[in-house]
């Protein structure tokens, strides 16, 4: 059964994100947030984007209001009952994950595809949830969500073939590169990634090098978009701060585990560019500054 109709739960950074480009492929999207001002603030930056989209000449007039056609909101759980699919990425708490998704199950027909969009907690540990693991999977989609081309595709010892390779035809229909990835923690990129920042802020506090010289050597030596301070930045500190003690939680190594300097700065609320200050003060978002420590 080919998906016809998504619903996205969640409509924060990657919700907004994951629904722009699932009404962008062509689906009518269903977004939910939990109140009527998070869902406008969510459906503005969607709003937002597109416009700037339309400026640069990337998108039409039509082709916008096609997209703006297909997606809605709403506050209600109950309108995403005809999804064929929903993807779910709201706060990355396993408790509050397994609650939405045992509620998705008693609305949704049992046809319906499960997705979380989580980064770092166990697929299936969030799909026992449910009476359905085997339509779960992970869908992991990556920060800008419209720009950056990968998902991963996350199966678990109970995921049936169909649906995961429905999921994996779904990701090519987004125009992303789907890989196939097992329900490990941190899956294929934040194993990779998130060792590499912890890393770089290691580098600081040993006074390797500094702020700019730690990102230029990244940037200009192995041609990374940004260096890994300011993607932690932009990733934000909290975030992988969470993602790290999950991680170390569950391989019990030394790579994973956070550095004292960015346990303090997230206990000092310098969560990185969202909270104006991380490794960069962003008084002047233009011209980001480094910070001394
Ligand atoms: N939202 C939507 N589009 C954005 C955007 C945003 N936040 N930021 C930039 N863009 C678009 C721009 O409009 C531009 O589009 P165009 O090519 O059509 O004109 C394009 O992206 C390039 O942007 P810029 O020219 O302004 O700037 P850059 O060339 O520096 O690109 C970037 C910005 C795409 C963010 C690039 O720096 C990059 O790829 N950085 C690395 C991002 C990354 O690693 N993301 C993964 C994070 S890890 C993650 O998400 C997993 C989680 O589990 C932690």
């Amino acid at each position: 059964m080919a998906i016809q109709k998504v619903g996205v739960v969640g409509c924060g950074l990657m919700g907004s994100g994951i629904a722009q480009v699932c009404a962008a492929a062509g689906f009518p999207t269903m977004v939910r947030e939990v109140s009527a001002d998070l869902m406008d603030k969510g459906l503005k930056g969607i709003e937002k984007q597109l416009s700037r989209l339309g400026e640069k000449g990337t998108i039409s007039e039509a082709a916008k209001g096609e997209i703006r056609g297909r997606l809605k909101g709403t506050t209600s759980l109950d309108d995403l009952k005809g999804c064929d699919l929903i993807v779910e990425a709201i706060i990355e708490q396993l408790p509050a994950k397994r609650e939405l998704f045992a509620s998705l199950d008693i609305i949704c027909p049992p046809s319906t595809i499960f997705a979380s969009n989580t980064s770092s907690l166990t697929i299936t540990e969030i799909a026992t949830a449910t009476k359905r693991p085997q339509r779960f999977v992970g869908l992991h989609f990556f920060n800008p969500v419209p720009v950056m081309k990968l998902v991963e595709v996350v199966r678990t010892i109970a995921t049936d073939d169909a649906a995961y390779e429905e999921m994996v035809a779904f990701g090519r229909k987004l125009g992303k590169t789907p890989v196939r990835a097992k329900d490990s923690t941190g899956f294929i990129v934040n194993r990779l990634l998130v060792p590499y920042l912890l890393d770089a802020i290691r580098a600081l506090e040993e006074g390797v090098g500094s702020i700019e010289d730690i990102d230029n050597s990244m940037k200009l030596g192995c041609g990374y978009p940004m260096g890994p301070l300011t993607l932690l930045d932009f990733v934000g500190l909290d975030t992988t701060y969470y993602i790290s003690q999950i991680m170390f939680d569950e391989f019990k190594e030394r790579r994973f585990a956070a550095p004292p300097l960015l346990k303090r700065m997230v206990l000092a609320g310098w969560n990185g560019r969202k909270s104006g200050r991380g490794f960069y003060d962003y008084a002047d978002p233009q011209k980001p500054r480094p910070m001394k420590f």
